[in-house]
């Protein structure tokens, strides 16, 4: 891989990705990140590296789904590896504004794949990040493997599901040389404070309610997002082609204990004078509909045939996050605009 086109590359794990490609491992060729900048792309989440790397680094704003920008991309840096992050990300709303999900998530990625097929024979790989949502939700027991069948419930997890299908279909029907990944939720610096763990963060700091959907009692499987780079990085050097890997974090957790150790771990990086404890701020509000009771994956493909494991514990990994967001609360004010407020109203009207 000389020239790798990496979609999304200034939202949360994207601009992760690349920090640490550029910076910490062996690659020697260019990432051409193309973004659309939406509300949750931020350009100077790369800033740095655009000053380290000017000849290795390019950032091109776009839309993946537009067909002749991209095509250009594709042509002007003779691009041979795609690693596609782009996505309208959030559940809560693809619940109330599905259609940017289905245009970015479903006809961006079939774009981005006529356009490998077109270029197929310069393309060693197009590798597609995907969830775990796409498997649906568990009891209280089990799994989701590579094989479990998909069942998504939200429309964003549907369109990831199709996303997915698509990317699938393009390896076995044109022979391009495919990859997928589905991980589970993703926490870490630069992460947009509409996630739970980031706006948990931000909303004690600031002596906010902190939003606890339902019950509290829905599980997730946390994972530290440098943990997440790594993997992929792994799989697009020496994954199979057509193959899929489930990455997880081994760290199931209820929603309302996520929220307990953030406030306690606030509590002591950054008491408040009064010393009132943060969990008094929780605040148990209308479920999100269609809300998944329980993600947990099975990552053992990755582990056994790629050697992967995740390096950070909750306890490491959320520390490190929080102390993240009290170090950076310039890029907390570029981020947090009108428009994000007016959004976490919006949500609670279900
Ligand atoms: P994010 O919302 O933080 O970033 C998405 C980026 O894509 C933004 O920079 C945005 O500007 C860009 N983008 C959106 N629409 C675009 C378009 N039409 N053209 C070009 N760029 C566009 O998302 P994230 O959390 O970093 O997630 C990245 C990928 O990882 C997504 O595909 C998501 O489905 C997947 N994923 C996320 C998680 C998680 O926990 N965050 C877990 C598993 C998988
Ligand atoms: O599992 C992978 C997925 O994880 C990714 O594909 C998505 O892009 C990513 O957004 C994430 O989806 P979730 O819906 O699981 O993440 P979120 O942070 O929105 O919510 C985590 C849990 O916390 C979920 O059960 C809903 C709950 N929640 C969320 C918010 C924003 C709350 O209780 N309060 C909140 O304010």
């Amino acid at each position: 891989m000389k020239n790798i086109l990496v979609t999304g590359g200034c939202g949360f794990i994207g601009a992760n990705f690349i920090r640490y490609v550029l910076g910490e491992t062996d690659f020697t060729g260019r990432i051409i990140n193309v973004d659309k900048l939406t509300y949750a792309g931020n350009p100077e989440n790369l800033a740095e590296i655009d000053k380290q790397f000017p000849e290795r680094y390019y950032f091109v704003k776009a839309d993946i789904c537009d067909p002749k920008a991209m095509r250009m991309v594709f042509e002007r840096f003779s691009i041979d590896a795609v690693c596609h992050f782009a996505a309208e990300s959030h559940v809560d709303r693809s619940i109330v504004e599905p259609d940017a999900f289905i245009k970015t998530n479903i006809i961006g990625t079939f774009n981005l794949l006529e356009l490998a097929r077109f270029f197929q024979d310069k393309i060693i790989l197009f590798h597609h990040i995907s969830t775990d949502e796409v498997y649906g939700s568990l009891g209280e027991s089990g799994y989701f493997t590579e094989k479990t069948p998909y069942s998504p419930n939200s429309p964003y997890s549907a369109s990831k599901a199709a996303s997915d299908h698509l990317v699938r279909s393009y390896g076995k029907t044109y022979d391009l040389p495919v990859t997928i990944s589905n991980c589970s939720n993703n926490y870490g610096p630069y992460q947009f404070p509409e996630k739970l763990i980031p706006l948990t963060i931000l909303n004690a700091l600031e002596g906010k309610p902190l939003p606890v959907y339902g019950t509290g009692l829905n599980v997730r499987d946390w994972l530290y997002v440098a943990d997440h780079c790594k993997a992929v990085w792994l799989i697009m050097r020496k994954g199979k082609p057509g193959a899929t890997y489930n990455i997880g974090g081994r760290c199931e957790m209820r929603n309302i204990d996520v929220v307990r150790i953030i406030c306690d771990m606030i509590d002591e990086l950054a008491p408040k004078p009064g010393n009132r404890p943060r969990r008094d701020l929780i605040a148990f509000v209308k479920d999100r509909p269609g809300h998944d009771q329980r993600y947990a994956i099975d990552f053992s493909k990755l582990q056994s045939e790629l050697g992967w494991v995740p390096a950070e514990s909750f306890e490491t990994g959320i520390k490190k996050t929080i102390k993240w967001y009290l170090d950076n609360k310039g890029w907390i004010e570029s981020v947090i605009s009108g428009e994000y407020m007016s959004w976490i109203k919006r949500q609670y009207e279900w």
